[in-house]
């Protein structure tokens, strides 16, 4: 019995079947590769779905983590502790944002900024203002209240009735927002790039519908950055690209660089509605997670790497015009900086399978497209070589 058996037996087993897992079983990382049980070398084009921001296994994030766990990594909410302020502080430099809600996950990141919507308008005595407006091709998670503002039916259906008074609008549709937004709307949830949804940036018309629609209404934008944000497109957000201006911003993914975090980024106005008891987590921002995101963040803020993220993304997207001018099926490029989907016109599943067998990995996204976000310390000899990698793909698979 290969590990690769030896493990899909025991997960058949034990663990519940919410995952379709690809056939391969990684065992370390380091720097830009994943290595499988036999020792086999994978260029990682995905980093853990834009999590392992610094590459597998970064030294300066490795020891941070190891000596944090030697001396503290858990007192709860009850008490302070130096980190959460620190790490809070960086994340308002980076986005322009003052306060910080933390917590576990992107999801548990999008409940929060769900709840203090809410909770702004009750306490500004609108009680009626519950209403959220929210995207077609959107993903904000798979919990109840993020679950309710994410559009794919295939996710919702078995799951109804879920929170009630969300509308649905097509991002294409910028009258669309304006007319569907009221005030009974509680706030507007966009990605500023739809990640799960396609890898589709929203337009300037349509970031300017959102600031028209609020600037109308007085209604709150949250803006979900937990894919697209922390440098990922060489901006530190990329709401700041689209010249938006959210009261609330969701974090995750590549916050703690692999150590479970996500956070909500509100303004003043949203804080001073929130009161102690309105919403809480044990783990939320412990020792270990700010520990790993102070060590993310100080890289973002100090610059350098969203100025290294500008210059490789650049150099990724012509690479990839190459790549479209050659293969016919690849129909679109979309994204910015290191968040990159091919649209393709047929399903992108054959050409993902084939990639990894080739030591590569990319995923896909939306049935068509196929996705990449690699590590932010990516550098141009191995995006180089994962095109190399995607022509012999597109040449075999087309040949099929
Ligand atoms: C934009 C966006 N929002 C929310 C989530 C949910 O985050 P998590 O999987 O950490 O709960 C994701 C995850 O893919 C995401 O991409």
């Amino acid at each position: 019995m290969s590990t690769l058996d030896d493990v899909r037996a025991l997960e058949a087993q034990h663990i519940v079947p919410t995952y379709k897992r690809q056939p391969v079983v990684f065992v370390r990382g380091a720097g830009m590769y994943l290595y499988d049980a036999d020792g086999k070398a994978y260029l990682d084009m995905l980093s853990g779905i834009g999590v392992a921001a610094r590459g597998h296994a970064d030294p300066a994030l490795t020891a941070a983590i190891a000596e944090q766990a030697a001396t503290l990594m858990q007192v709860s909410n009850l008490y302070y502790h130096p980190l959460q302020g620190e790490a809070a502080k960086r994340l308002s430099a980076l986005s322009g944002l003052p306060r910080t809600f933390f917590c576990n996950s992107g999801a548990e990141a999008m409940e929060a900024c769900l709840k203090f919507a809410r909770r702004y308008w009750y306490t500004a005595g609108e009680r009626s203002r519950t209403e959220f407006v929210a995207l077609e091709h959107g993903f904000s998670g798979r919990t109840m209240g993020a679950l309710s503002v994410t559009h794919n039916a295939h996710y919702r259906e078995p799951f109804n009735p879920l929170i009630p008074g969300v509308t649905f609008v097509n991002p294409a549709d910028p009258a669309a927002l304006v007319a569907a937004v009221s005030n009974r709307t509680a706030a507007i949830i966009a990605e500023p790039i739809q990640g799960e949804g396609g890898v589709r940036p929203l337009s300037r018309e349509f970031a300017a519908a959102i600031n028209e629609a609020c600037a109308k209404t007085g209604t709150l934008y949250i803006a979900d950055e937990i894919q697209s944000g922390l440098g990922r497109t060489g901006y530190p957000f990329y709401f700041q690209a689209l010249g938006l201006s959210p009261d609330l911003v969701s974090v995750g993914k590549a916050l703690g660089g692999g150590v479970p975090i996500g956070a909500t980024l509100v303004s003043e106005r949203v804080s001073a509605a929130l009161s102690p008891g309105d919403h809480g987590t044990t783990y939320g921002g412990n020792l270990l997670a700010c520990r790993a995101a102070i060590v993310v963040l100080e890289q973002l803020t100090n610059g350098s790497l969203l100025e290294h993220v500008r210059r490789v993304g650049a150099h990724f997207e012509s690479r990839l015009k190459g790549l479209a001018a050659k293969h016919p099926v690849i129909t679109e490029i979309r994204g910015a900086g290191l968040m990159r989907g091919l649209q393709l016109s047929v399903d992108a599943l054959p050409f993902i399978d084939l990639a990894r067998e080739r030591g590569l990995l990319v995923n896909r996204t939306d049935e068509t497209v196929l996705r990449m976000l690699p590590a932010l310390t990516i550098d141009t000899t191995d995006l180089d070589k994962a095109v190399e990698i995607l022509d012999t793909v597109f040449t075999d698979v087309k040949a099929a």
